[in-house]
């Protein structure tokens, strides 16, 4: 157990402004607004998400404030999104929290938003090490190898577009709104995920490719189409039951290899894309299987959350790994 603190988190990275206090370990606070303006535009627009976040981020930080009944005055450290993510958004999130930490003279925790996405499975579970992890969200795709919390290795990752991609870019060509994944993931539970196949693609061992499936997808309902106009009408259930089940075979596909290759002692997922039912269950199944512990985290912890940066800035304090008020943000993943 870390020293006594109390860590006020912030995320900004992309669509979610969000805030959440944790005490000695444990959150009393984890406040997401979720960006609506974005929906109409099928996708994260840059700037609109910037101007959201400035209008948002002081009142989401004093509810999380309220929620716990702290004061800025109570805080030992502010940890914050520092990369990978949109400059703009991130500029918010990082410049508010230099302010505060400067007027309030306490530490700056600069945080990983990947790593952060796996601490959140710290937030619950005392991790058995190595760790092998899933990490599937809307802008990354990688399996990493834990030693122990900060000894990170990412031995797979995604060659294009990230899984969470493939599935909102499907949302989009069913018409589905952004963003696709949890839409996909409702309608699929009355559809047949054997009607349709789609393939996974040749990639390194344990790499990942997304961008031709969801090519393949348009493709075969424009073909579909020309022959049926009401194809996509009739058998929308069973177009993403099946190209749902197609993204969680391509990812246990390589998930399962690794687990031979590294023979970890627990196995885990994080990212938006843990959400997934499909995928949660065939993880928990895996961990059968391979006679591991298996960690995934609850629903609020898997999409964007403060929760998970307040945990990751925690590891970061007991490190003593802060930020200088000379450090930037970054857009492209740099891991710490
Ligand atoms: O981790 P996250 O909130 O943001 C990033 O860091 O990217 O992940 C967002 C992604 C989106 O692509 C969204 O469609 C996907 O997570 N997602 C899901 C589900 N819930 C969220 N994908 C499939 N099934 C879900 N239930
Ligand atoms: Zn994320």
């Amino acid at each position: 157990m870390p020293l006594s603190s109390t860590i006020l988190g912030i995320e900004s990275s992309c669509d979610d402004t969000a805030a959440a206090i944790l005490v000695n370990g444990k959150i009393q606070s984890n406040v997401t607004n979720t960006q609506d303006i974005h929906r109409k535009y099928g996708g994260v627009v840059p700037e609109l998400a910037s101007r959201a976040h400035q209008s948002n981020i002081i009142p989401v930080i004093s509810e999380a404030l309220a929620q716990s009944n702290t004061t800025l005055q109570h805080l030992d450290a502010i940890a914050v999104t520092q990369g990978p993510g949109l400059m703009g958004s991130l500029i918010v999130g990082v410049n508010v929290a230099k302010g505060l930490s400067m007027s309030l003279g306490i530490p700056l925790l600069g945080v990983n938003h990947l790593q952060a996405h796996v601490a959140a499975l710290y937030l619950e579970n005392s991790v058995q090490f190595p760790l092998l992890c899933l990490l599937v969200s809307g802008g990354h795709t990688q399996l990493i190898f834990l030693k122990n919390e900060l000894d990170f290795t990412v031995i797979g990752e995604t060659i294009d577009d990230a899984v969470g991609e493939a599935f909102d870019k499907a949302g989009k060509i069913l018409g589905l709104g952004y963003p696709g994944g949890p839409q996909i993931a409702k309608i699929a539970t009355t559809g047949d995920p054997k009607r349709f196949k789609f393939p996974d693609s040749q990639t390194g061992h344990l790499d990942f490719s997304f961008s031709g499936i969801k090519t393949s997808l348009l493709y075969f309902l424009r073909k579909e189409s020309n022959e049926n106009s009401a194809f996509i009408e009739e058998n929308l259930d069973s177009i993403c039951a099946s190209y749902q089940q197609s993204l969680i075979d391509m990812l246990l596909k390589r998930f399962n290899s690794a687990i031979i290759q590294f023979k970890p002692n627990s196995i885990g997922i994080v990212g938006g894309v843990s959400a997934n039912a499909l995928l949660r269950n065939s993880v928990m199944e895996l961990g059968q299987i391979f006679d591991a512990p298996v960690y995934i985290p609850k629903f609020e912890y898997c999409t964007d959350n403060a929760a998970m940066i307040a945990k990751a800035g925690e590891l970061l304090l007991e490190k003593g790994k802060t930020m200088k008020l000379s450090d930037t943000p970054y857009s492209r993943n740099e891991y710490l």
